[in-house]
Formats: C-alpha cells, sequence, structure tokens
C-alpha cells in the first residue's frame, strides 16, 4: 500500500514538475516569438523619427564622412533630398566638387565640400575642418568612412599600415568628428550621430579581427556615448550593418541579403531611434533582411557557434582571394 501511495505521490511530483518546465518552456517560446514580431513591426511598419526634428527644411548641415561613393555618397544625397545642406568630407577633390554641384543643382540646397584623407590622423586637417563647420548649424553627423582588411588576413601576418589605418579612420576619426561638431548639438540641444557599424562588430570576426574590433568599438562607444548625450537632446545611432553593395564590400549584385546602397540608406533614414533586429541600446539594425540575420544571431545558437561560423566563412573568402591574386599575378607577368 505504502509503495503505491509512493508511487503515486512521485507521479504528481513528476507531473508537477513537467508542468512547470513545460510552462517555462512555452513562456521562453512566447517571449522569442514577440521578440521576433517585434523586429517585423520595427522595419514593416514603425516609422522612425522625423529628420524635421534635427533640420531638414529649417538651414541645417548634416556633415557626411566617405561621402563620395558607396553608402556615404547615398547619404548625402537622400539627406540633401530631406533639404539638409550638406557637407561633403572625403579623399578625392573632384569627386567631392562633382557630388557638391550634383546636390546643389537637383535639391537647391547648400553644400560644402573639404578633402582630407583620415587615415593621416593630422591635427591640421582636423583644425581645418572644425572651421568650416563652426558657423554652420551643424544638426546631423554622419561617421561613415570607413576601411577594412584587404582581404582575410591572419593578425600577426597583417601589415602594420593597414592596423593603423584601421584605427585612425574607424575609430580615431569617429571620435574626433563627433568631438567637433557635439559642442554645438549640445548648445542647442539637438542633433543626430549615426555611425556605421557592421555585423563584424556584434559578432567578432576571425581573419578581419582588427576590423571587427573597431566596429565593436563603434558598438560600445556609441552606447555610451548615446547615454550621456540623450538627456543633452543629442540622438546617437549606431547602424548595424550586414553586406551592402559597395567597392569596400567588394561585391557588385544586390540580393535579398545584399542591398545596394539606395534600399539600405533609406531604411536607416526611416528609422532613427528604432531598434529594427538590435537588441542593445542606442544601436539599430534598419535593413528588413539584416535585422532578422541580427535577430537570428541574438536568439539562435551561442555567440561561439556564431565566431565559428565566421572563422569559416573567412577562412573560404581567403582561400579564394588568394587564388584571385595568384590569377592576377600570373596575368601580369605573361603580359
Ligand atoms: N559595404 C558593406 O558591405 C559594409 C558592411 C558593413 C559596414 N560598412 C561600413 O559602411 C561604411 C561605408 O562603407 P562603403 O562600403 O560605402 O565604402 P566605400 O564604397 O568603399 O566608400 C568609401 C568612401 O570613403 C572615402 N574614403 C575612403 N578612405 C578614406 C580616407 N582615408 N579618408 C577620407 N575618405 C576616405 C572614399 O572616397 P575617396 O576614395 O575619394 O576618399 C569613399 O567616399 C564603412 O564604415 C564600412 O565599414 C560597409
Amino acid at each position: 500500500m505504502d509503495k503505491i501511495v509512493q508511487f503515486v505521490q512521485k507521479s504528481e511530483h513528476n507531473a508537477t514538475a513537467v508542468a512547470i518546465f513545460g510552462a517555462i518552456g512555452v513562456a521562453v517560446v512566447a517571449l522569442k516569438a514577440l521578440s521576433f514580431l517585434k523586429v517585423l513591426v520595427d522595419v514593416f511598419l514603425r516609422s522612425g523619427i522625423n529628420l524635421k526634428k534635427y533640420g531638414a527644411g529649417r538651414g541645417g548641415w548634416a556633415v557626411i564622412t566617405g561621402a563620395t561613393d558607396g553608402i556615404g555618397k547615398e547619404f548625402a544625397f537622400q539627406l540633401a533630398s530631406k533639404k539638409l545642406n550638406i557637407v561633403l568630407v572625403s579623399r578625392t577633390e573632384s569627386k567631392l566638387k562633382a557630388i557638391s554641384e550634383e546636390l546643389e543643382q537637383k535639391y537647391s540646397i547648400e553644400t560644402k565640400y573639404y578633402a582630407m584623407d583620415f587615415a593621416k590622423g593630422a591635427d591640421e586637417d582636423y583644425q581645418g575642418l572644425q572651421q568650416l563647420l563652426t558657423p554652420l548649424e551643424v544638426t546631423v553627423l554622419v561617421n561613415n568612412v570607413g576601411t577594412n582588411h584587404d582581404i582575410p588576413t591572419p593578425f600577426e601576418q597583417e601589415s602594420d599600415k593597414v592596423l593603423k589605418d584601421i584605427i585612425e579612420i574607424n575609430i580615431n576619426a569617429a571620435m574626433k568628428m563627433t568631438k567637433i561638431v557635439v559642442p554645438q548639438m549640445v548648445s542647442r540641444k539637438n542633433g543626430l550621430i549615426i555611425n556605421l557599424g557592421s555585423f563584424a562588430g556584434l559578432v567578432p570576426t576571425p581573419f578581419l579581427s582588427v576590423y571587427s574590433g573597431s566596429k565593436a568599438f563603434l558598438s560600445s562607444w556609441s552606447q555610451a556615448i548615446g547615454a550621456e548625450l540623450a538627456p543633452k537632446g543629442v540622438h546617437v545611432q549606431n547602424v548595424n550593418t550586414y553586406f551592402v553593395v559597395s567597392a569596400m564590400s567588394k561585391i557588385r549584385r544586390a540580393n535579398l541579403l545584399i542591398p545596394m546602397p539606395k534600399p539600405y540608406v533609406k531604411s536607416v533614414l526611416g528609422q532613427i531611434g528604432i531598434p529594427g533586429g538590435a537588441s542593445t541600446p542606442n544601436t539599430s539594425t534598419p535593413f528588413y533582411s539584416h535585422a532578422i540575420a541580427n535577430w537570428a544571431i541574438d536568439n539562435i545558437f551561442s555567440r561561439g557557434y556564431w565566431v565559428n561560423h565566421n572563422y569559416n566563412l573567412q577562412v573560404d573568402i581567403r582561400k579564394r582571394a588568394l587564388k584571385k591574386r595568384e590569377r592576377e599575378a600570373a596575368a601580369a607577368k605573361s603580359q
């Protein structure tokens, strides 16, 4: 009889445990499903802060670094189309002048441009840029300029020049540009700073280790200064970018996961203040397929799994890049 009572009690305990764990399981799955639904609502249904808040159509100026090609050039055109005046910054004066003239003609806005090489990190270049920007009402800064390892390379084999350039262009330029414009944004209690982040900053990327670290810096720094500057009226947004067709990505054709700069930048500017697929503060993953990928990285498998995924991906890219180099060297020899 005792044994039967014990068996019944044990069964009741087991049933209670199964019910508790079942309920926890259902709650976890429901929360995950809700967080996924929120990503879809963010990227397909919500609209971000209107750029009019940041001086569009009211004489505000947007400063864009790396503004003559790829994503930066697209920022220049789309911000100009919203009636922000534009300051373009990159190295090649002829390209700056041509884009500047095109923007003025097409959108009836004012433009200025400034040629400098961020890799040099020269104080006099930043001082000259500060002189240009001080009299303007700068309401938007897009820290877009960036550089990467030429091909995936083991850290110990990478040239010191490449490592120095990545730090100077991806990290120091963003900090120095922000230091130039933030005081005037704070004094007006209004400003928007967009930093061009990368999935390489979200998941450490072997063989692009210093680029990956530089984008992780941007992510962490954006969250930290975002909290500092929010009470002062300045919104900071790090945008998590997967691949976009551009010279830097060396990708020429768009697909579902790899947009052209135009739809990509449209998604960024349409979702100011909205996280999309991002799960950290002051961060946005606005392009729909990137947002879903960001959600998957945060919610499916461990971070170790994704680092390993990146390792295998970069090993493969490196192999193909080295073969391409060999082919090019052989072709050059035979000429
Ligand atoms: N494309 C992607 O798949 C992807 C993915 C994740 C993140 N991102 C980020 O998005 C940003 C823009 O990338 P992108 O693909 O649009 O690049 P891109 O097409 O190669 O354009 C780079 C721009 O920066 C300028 N630039 C390059 N080096 C410079 C330097 N040392 N000093 C001043 N200007 C310089 C270039 O003009 P000049 O040559 O005339 O100077 C050009 O206007 C970067 O921060 C990148 O890390 C891109």
